[in-house]
């Protein structure tokens, strides 16, 4: 499984690259999965404003940071949104980016994993919202990782503390629940998604 992790702030001084980096190391320790960050710090989109809502637009015409932007996501199988919250939801750059997506995800696994005073939890259900929107499919909230004072527990290497590290009902467990989950409803739709590509 191609899994594509979204790195949603791009400030100076941002901490959600730690969450990431932490997300692609686990999945990459997994069998089956290869785990890839898209940072949308290289992706720098101006804010959208075509004329017709892209999934209803066949003369679409695109920026090209934009087109490179879900170039990539198109080729991932599964995705993890990691966000911050910002005014209780999600930050203004990520919803911009996810307001370029036409297809790109439609029914492939996705979750969302985020930080914040109170773990990023309303940013994370809105987030899911936003998301399913963009056909996506979304992970329940079983498997939602909603993570409080992140900076203090996850190094900008991308690795966990000891002492989270320790905590058998810690995030680790949970990010790891969370990845057999996206790779069995992946293992269940890519070949319902390949055949409905091959007409059948
Ligand atoms: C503009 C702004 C708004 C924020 N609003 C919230 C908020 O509503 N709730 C919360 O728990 N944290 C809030 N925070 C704290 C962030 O979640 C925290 O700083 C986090 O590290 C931001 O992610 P980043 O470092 O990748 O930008 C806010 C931070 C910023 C910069």
């Amino acid at each position: 499984m191609k899994l594509g992790v979204i790195t949603g702030s791009t400030r100076d001084g941002r901490k959600t690259p730690n969450q990431s980096k932490w997300i692609v190391k686990s999945a990459n320790a997994i069998e089956g999965i290869e785990a890839e960050e898209i940072d949308l710090l290289d992706y720098p989109m101006p804010f959208f404003t075509e004329p017709v809502s892209p999934r209803y637009n066949p003369d679409r015409i695109i920026d090209p940071t934009a087109k490179k932007w879900l170039d990539k996501l198109e080729e991932f199988d599964a995705y993890i949104f990691v966000t911050p919250e910002y005014n209780h939801s999600v930050t203004g750059v990520l919803k911009n980016a996810i307001d370029y997506i036409t297809w790109e995800v439609q029914r492939k696994p996705t979750a969302v994993v985020s930080h914040g005073a109170a773990g990023g939890a309303r940013a994370a259900t809105d987030l899911k919202e936003i998301l399913s929107e963009s056909r996506a499919t979304v992970l329940n909230s079983g498997s939602r990782l909603a993570i409080a004072s992140m900076s203090e527990k996850i190094d900008d290497q991308g690795n966990l503390s000891e002492e989270a590290k320790a905590n058998p009902y810690g995030p680790q467990g949970s990010l790891e629940s969370l990845l057999n989950e996206l790779k069995w409803y992946n293992d269940a739709l890519k070949p319902a998604r390949a055949k409905i590509q091959a007409g059948l």
